[in-house]
């Protein structure tokens, strides 16, 4: 078989990338390791900033979005017993998009489909085969056979756990890890949200986050133990520690109810550097991780998809290769910010092992400091909503 790009993985960055490159008459192939239902079972991402809307709407995918979505011009920031509120839209004029990463996914599952996109499901094995020189290929196996796929370019779209990142060798490859001493316990429950914005809490007890998919679906996540396993957590456990964790005005009204889904992630920032290895060119989590407070994640990796969306159309349409050159540069300008601000709003709201008494004056003098000051407000804000493409 042969096609323009194949793209490897099948999660929200891959399939974007696919569905717009094809609306520009661009071949692709997607590998996916997984079923789609497997890909769709994955409760992860709910906050969209506004340019990944506009790429879903202009991937063709953005009818659903738009009608079930919700805007949230702000959100509340706790620490103990106080709170405050961030006001995206005074501060910046924007807002944010509560749509759930599913959602987004499901949609662009749909569309590829109803565009007979190629998207190979169970693709075991894959590898990728002479990404530096000018004849690429990307083999894999299913149903017992090998299979080839000969392209012009490779985009690793293929997630933190991916091969794309580990092809690219170790002497130009460059990586930079930080790891937290804590992950978060996520629960998704068919609940009336506590609040109708978000709430950020930090608490003696730990981090806690009040999150929402609609008017009958809440997701909260607590600060737990590297160590805690899901079935450590009863659903009582989980209420009534996150009930201690946020304002008691919020855990006096928190209606609780059976969880539909729980599970644990690991916070992690990370980053490799060059994003672009001769013909192959990494995507999201293929590249980089935040820890998730501040929402960045999926919105990282929508950036990327723009930046190499946009690179690979100059290329095909006019012969001009400077988009896809500088790629990795453009990309990574806007991800360290993005890294930046993931790992300040951790520091501000979680509590650490190590902290001293100091340490935990610096985080009050940190949350008080953006409560009083609107210029500290703005600064997150602008952060929050998303940086300029
Ligand atoms: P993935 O979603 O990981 O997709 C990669 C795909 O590649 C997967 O389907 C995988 O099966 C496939 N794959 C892997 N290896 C191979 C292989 N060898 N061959 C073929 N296929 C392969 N981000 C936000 O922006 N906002 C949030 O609110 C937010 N909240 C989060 C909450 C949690 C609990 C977690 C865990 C993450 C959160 N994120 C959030 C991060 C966000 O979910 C990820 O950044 C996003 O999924 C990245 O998309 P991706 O397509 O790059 O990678
Ligand atoms: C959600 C996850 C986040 O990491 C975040 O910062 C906000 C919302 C969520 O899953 O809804």
């Amino acid at each position: 078989m042969r096609t323009q790009v194949v793209i490897i993985g099948g999660g929200p960055s891959g399939l974007l990338l696919s569905q717009l490159l094809h609306r520009k008459g661009i071949d692709t192939v997607v590998l996916e390791r997984k079923t789609r239902d497997y890909v769709l079972g994955r409760i992860r991402a709910g906050i969209l900033e506004v340019g990944f809307v506009d790429l879903m709407r202009e991937a063709g995918v953005g009818a659903r979005l738009d009608r079930e979505s919700h805007i949230h011009d702000g959100t509340v920031i706790a620490y103990e017993d106080q709170e405050f509120r961030i006001d995206f839209k005074e501060m910046t004029g924007s807002h944010v998009v509560v749509y759930g990463q599913t959602e987004v996914t499901r949609d662009l599952y749909d569309a590829r489909e109803a565009m007979d996109g190629k998207v190979v499901f169970n693709a075991e094995g894959v590898t990728i085969h002479e990404a530096d020189g000018d004849a690429p290929y990307v083999t894999y196996e299913k149903d017992g056979s090998t299979h080839r796929i000969d392209c012009e370019f490779i985009a690793g779209c293929d997630g933190f756990h991916g091969v794309s990142r580990q092809t690219i060798p170790l002497d130009v490859r460059r990586e930079y890890e930080k790891l937290y001493p804590f992950g978060w316990l996520g629960v998704l429950s068919e609940t009336p949200p506590v609040h109708d914005e978000l709430i950020y809490s930090g608490s003696e007890r730990g981090f806690a986050l009040c999150s929402m998919r609609n008017e009958n679906l809440s997701r909260y996540y607590v600060q737990c133990s590297l160590s805690d396993t899901p079935e450590d957590w009863s659903d009582d456990a989980f209420w009534t520690e996150l009930k201690r964790r946020i304002p008691s005005k919020y855990a006096e009204a928190l209606v609780t109810g059976a969880s539909i889904e729980k599970s644990i992630a690991p916070l992690r920032s990370f980053v490799t550097e060059p994003m672009r290895w001769g013909r192959l060119f990494l995507c999201g989590d293929a590249a980089h991780i935040v820890p998730p407070t501040g929402a960045k994640g999926l919105n990282t990796a929508a950036s990327d998809v723009h930046y190499l969306y946009n690179g690979l159309v100059q290329h095909y349409h006019d012969g001009d290769s400077h988009g896809i050159d500088t790629y990795s540069e453009k990309a990574l300008a806007r991800i360290w910010k993005a890294e930046r601000f993931s790992w300040t709003t951790t520091n501000l709201l979680h509590r650490f092992p190590d902290q001293s008494e100091f340490d935990l004056k610096m985080q009050l003098a940190d949350v008080n400091f953006l409560r009083d000051n609107v210029n500290a407000q703005k600064v997150f804000a602008e952060n929050y909503i998303g940086l300029p493409y």
